[in-house]
């Protein structure tokens, strides 16, 4: 090797030590009390997290992925990490209670992230909400381009008009969850057919529905019944967002890995019946899927169901149903609903003072069994000082709202995934519960908003 050479190896080698240090230092902004003042200018990734918590060190190398691909792909969000434990005034004026907090920070308005914690899951979600609320859609090609992209997608159909202006608040809110688009009515294909102008649409399960102000109540409550497919592979995330919407949701419970018929089977009778009979039921009042694993259907239901099964689950007063017989074929699930709607099969559940009360026995029960099992000193601890425990309880009891809303908060609570206790090392097995249950002592925050999908901030 000429010297040359070798010293063009030793200038690829600096520059690669050179870049990989600015990799590392420059794609994640460590955040102070500054950035209170210096957001303003710019559209942010927040992680708030804490040193101390397991779930924070485990989010911190997919983070410096975010911050990477962002960077590459010249995005204009930037994206930042601040320990919500040394600047808590900041990270509680953004409504921060549990570790790790995702949010995007665009104008006055944080948007949280609930979704799976993957790189491409956030980055997903940074570019919808970062971008235009309403996208327009020019063209007829652009318009089948989208399609074929979005399993569900919304348009509006018309000029200006005050059904804009409400499409538009709702994609304010919304946006955490879905895209919305524009577009004239030349670019809408020849099949649609619209009675009347402007038009709000969905397209989703090979066909589309146009939203009916009179018959389908607030577009808000229409965009949030309408925005899964009408089949679902359903995860702990969608479960938890499902339990919003009011339907009638009925799962397949089943062990995907489990290759025997009777799991596949009941996937399949399933999505037969949500395809096939999608006219016989009023679409808008059921959802149908399946789920892989018993755990979050278990810790929402507070029962251990033995699978596979189907379970129907009434999202309005959260009762739930279970077939009284073996459930092979299509008949058996129509038979099933059908019972369910006559009233022939009991309830189970549901949100009344005894099923509250259940509710925080079992967060207690499940808090304290994995704090044992993981931390045998932090159990200890705890149980010396049942007084806690019991005042836990009782402080429950007394803020739980009495018309019944307590279920709803403590599902936003799941929801957010908070790990305010997490003191622990957990093992990994564990971590699903946990990550369902572990909220129980944060149960006794009563101030928890209820309905933070964004916060508006006037400051
Ligand atoms: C599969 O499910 C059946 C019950 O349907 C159960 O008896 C069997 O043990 C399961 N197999 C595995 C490998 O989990
Ligand atoms: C679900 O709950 C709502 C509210 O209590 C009730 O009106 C509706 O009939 C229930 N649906 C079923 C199928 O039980």
């Amino acid at each position: 090797m000429g010297a040359g050479s070798a010293w063009h190896l030793l200038l690829l080698c600096a520059a690669v030590v050179v870049l990989g240090q600015t990799l590392d230092t420059d794609v994640v902004e460590e955040l102070d009390e500054s950035f209170k003042d210096n957001r303003k200018n710019s559209i942010w990734l927040v992680d708030f997290y804490a040193p101390w918590c397991a779930h924070c060190r485990r989010l911190e190398p997919v983070w410096n992925e975010v911050g990477l691909e962002m960077k590459r792909l010249r995005s204009p969000v930037k994206v930042g990490k601040m320990d919500a434990t040394s600047y808590t005034s900041i990270a509680s004026e953004f409504g921060v209670r549990g570790y790790p907090t995702i949010k995007l920070l665009k104008n006055d308005l944080a948007y949280n992230y609930r979704g799976p914690r993957t790189r491409d899951d956030i980055i997903e979600f940074a570019h919808r909400v970062s971008g235009a609320l309403i996208r327009p859609l020019p063209s007829q090609q652009m318009f089948e381009h989208v399609k074929k992209r979005h399993r569900v997608l919304f348009l509006y159909v018309g000029g200006e008009s005050p059904l804009k202006e409400k499409y538009i608040e709702v994609a304010s809110e919304l946006i955490v969850y879905t895209y919305f688009f524009s577009a004239s009515e030349e670019v809408i294909p020849k099949y649609v057919t619209l009675n009347e102008m402007p038009a709000v649409l969905v397209f989703k399960d090979e066909t589309y529905f146009v939203y009916d102000e009179y018959e389908d109540g607030d577009l808000k409550s229409w965009v949030n019944r309408e925005r899964f497919q009408n089949y679902l592979t359903v995860d702990g995330f969608t479960l938890y967002e499902l339990t919003d919407t009011g339907k009638l949701i009925v799962i397949a419970v089943i062990d995907g890995k489990n290759g025997t018929i009777e799991h596949t089977r009941l996937k399949e009778v399933i999505q037969e019946i949500a395809k096939d009979y999608r006219d016989r039921f009023r679409r808008r009042d059921f959802q149908f899927g399946h789920i892989d694993g018993s755990d979050y259907v278990n810790n929402l239901l507070m029962d251990e169901l033995s699978i596979p099964t189907v379970v129907a689950i009434n999202t309005s007063n959260h009762q739930y149903f279970l077939p009284t017989r073996h459930i092979e074929s299509t008949e058996d699930v129509m038979q099933f609903i059908s019972d369910i709607l006559d009233g022939t099969i009991e309830a189970r559940g549901g949100d009344g003072i005894l099923q509250r009360l259940k509710r925080i026995c079992y967060d207690v029960r499940t808090t304290v069994v994995s704090v044992f099992r993981s931390s045998p000193f932090l159990g200890c601890f705890l149980f010396g000082l049942p007084l806690g425990v019991i005042s836990i309880m009782c402080y429950g009891i007394y803020t739980a709202d009495t018309d019944g809303a307590y279920t709803e908060e403590r599902i936003e609570v799941s929801k957010r995934e908070t790990e305010s206790i997490d003191t622990r090392e957990e093992s990994n097995e564990e971590e699903k519960k946990e990550e369902n249950s572990e909220n129980s002592l944060v149960l006794s925050d009563a101030e928890q908003e209820p309905k933070d999908i964004l916060e508006k901030k006037n400051d």
